[in-house]
């Protein structure tokens, strides 16, 4: 069986009240649309066309990675409309159209295979994927005649007391014969009380020419939630953290406050990892066995090996190896790497730095575009003068060198293996493996000078004010 998907993804989301287009708001780590096109992509559905319309340049900038076919909805007068705009790439298409919703995250693949081979078994022209969620307002009702065959849908808006009562719902993912679909989505009219070419309103066209209409009902009553308020949008985030932490917590992952953490679909995590309170792991991270990861902490694609801690600290695209430890307070930013063992410890900002095993960045330290060797130490309050306004220079501590407290490293500069730089240099000039390099006016001491200053007026006043 061929099937192609069509996605409708041009609605505006009015009860959004938004200027983002509904389908580009993020759950989590992704836009909803990412979901319904991930579930496409597991069921082994390999052509999908994207109907877009309401902030299409948005829509079409993020669909460029994805691989799809896009069609555009110029006004959006109803999901019927959207799969007439759609005709033209449809047009001699012989197989199965999978139509599904850009705005229903929860969608799972084995619901799509089983809604085709259902589809496919019961020879229909058209299967409705249905449901009984826990609150039905909002969506179409199914309607069946007394044998309990599927006679039309009719709109939330449009029903009557007694349609409204039906638990079953439209969760608008269907399995339509292309064949049928195109000739009668343009037989739709517009006399409803939304004023819209309903899609719904093709099941009742097919089922007056005699064809065979079903529905397939799933049991999950979240998968086909939709998402058109904020409000939903919250609950739709809620209901995957915590399907995903579950999930986690089953795989053997502790997670402190399952409600205060948020762990991305495509993160995974080791055995033995303990999540805590306000954590966000998100994008393509994963975390290895036995981390401390938070609280507070936000990892976004980043590779963290095994019994690395992490606290209060916001990684962005970095690798830390084994054992390494991050924060309290540390921002580590693109293309930072800790080797095994390493340290950023507390207010300790990293960009683009390699950080050799073992070595340490304790306290206070912006390293910018800088390579530390293997069991180096970086004083406190030591930085990269990396940028110059103009161009950024790179910074080298080698092996074992030992860097004084509050160094000013003036990029680009090298110091040597096991060399040393004296407390409070700036240090502009390369220094030689074992050097010291000192670079600061000489201390005077001027003796009983503080206590001359105290028996004059002067020094009281000084001392008071
Ligand atoms: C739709 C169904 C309803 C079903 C519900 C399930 C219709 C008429 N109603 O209602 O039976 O229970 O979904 O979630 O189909 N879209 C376009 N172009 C348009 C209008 C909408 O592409 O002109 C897209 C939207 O971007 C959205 C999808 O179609 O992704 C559904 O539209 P929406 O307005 O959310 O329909 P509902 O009122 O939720
Ligand atoms: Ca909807």
């Amino acid at each position: 069986m061929e099937i192609a998907a069509l996605v409708l993804a041009a609605g505006e989301g009015t009860r959004m009240k938004s200027d983002v287009p509904k389908v580009l708001h993020p759950l989590l780590d992704r836009p909803i649309l990412a979901y319904p096109l991930d579930c496409i992509r597991e069921a082994g559905i390999t052509r999908a066309v994207v109907v877009i319309g309401h902030g299409a340049d948005r829509v079409e900038s993020y669909l460029s990675t994805r691989g799809v076919e896009i069609a555009v909805q110029d006004s959006q007068l109803g999901t019927g409309h959207a799969v007439m705009s759609a005709a033209s790439l449809l047009e001699g298409f012989e197989g199965t159209v999978l139509v599904v919703s850009g705005d229903t995250p929860f969608l799972r693949s084995d619901t799509v295979r089983a809604l085709a081979e259902h589809h496919v078994a019961r020879g229909a022209a058209a299967t409705i994927l249905t449901s009984r969620p826990p609150d039905p307002h909002g969506y179409g009702r199914i309607i069946r005649d007394e044998s309990g065959n599927v006679t039309k849908i009719v709109e939330h808006k449009d029903a009557t007391k007694e349609q409204l009562a039906i638990a079953e719902t439209n969760s608008s993912i269907y399995c339509f014969e292309a064949a049928r679909l195109l000739p009668a989505v343009g037989k739709l009219d517009t006399n409803n009380v939304q004023g819209e070419y309903y899609l719904t309103d093709v099941i009742e066209l097919l089922v007056e020419a005699g064809e065979v209409v079903a529905a397939f009902e799933t049991e999950d009553r979240t998968e086909t939630m939709g998402i058109n308020s904020r409000a939903q949008l919250a609950e739709a985030l809620s209901i995957l953290q915590r399907r995903i932490n579950d999930r986690w917590m089953e795989e053997g992952v502790t997670i402190m406050a399952p409600d205060q953490a948020w762990i991305g679909k495509d993160v995974t995590i080791g055995r033995d990892t303990w999540v805590g309170p306000q954590t966000l792991l998100l994008g393509s991270t994963s975390i290895g066995r036995g981390c401390t990861i938070g609280p507070n902490a936000q990892v976004i694609d980043s590779v963290v090996g095994d019994a690395v801690l992490i606290e209060q600290a916001k990684v962005r695209e970095s690798r830390i190896e084994s054992e390494a430890t991050v924060g309290p307070f540390c921002s580590l930013r693109p293309g930072t790497v800790l080797g095994t063992g390493a340290k950023a410890g507390t207010f300790v900002e990293m960009k683009q730095t390699e950080v050799g095993a073992g070595a340490k960045v304790p306290h206070l330290s912006y390293m910018g575009d800088a390579t530390i060797g293997e069991g180096a130490n970086v004083g406190a309050g030591t930085i990269t003068c990396n940028y110059d306004g103009v161009h950024k220079y790179p910074t080298v501590i080698e092996k074992d060198a030992f860097i004084g407290s509050d160094t000013m490293l003036i990029a680009p500069v090298r110091v040597g293996e096991g060399a040393v730089t004296g407390a409070g240099s700036a240090i502009s000039k390369d220094v030689p493996p074992d050097a010291l390099a000192v670079e600061r006016g000489e201390q005077k001491n001027v003796e009983d000078w503080a206590k001359r200053k105290r028996s004059t007026g002067d020094g009281k006043k000084q001392a008071n004010g």
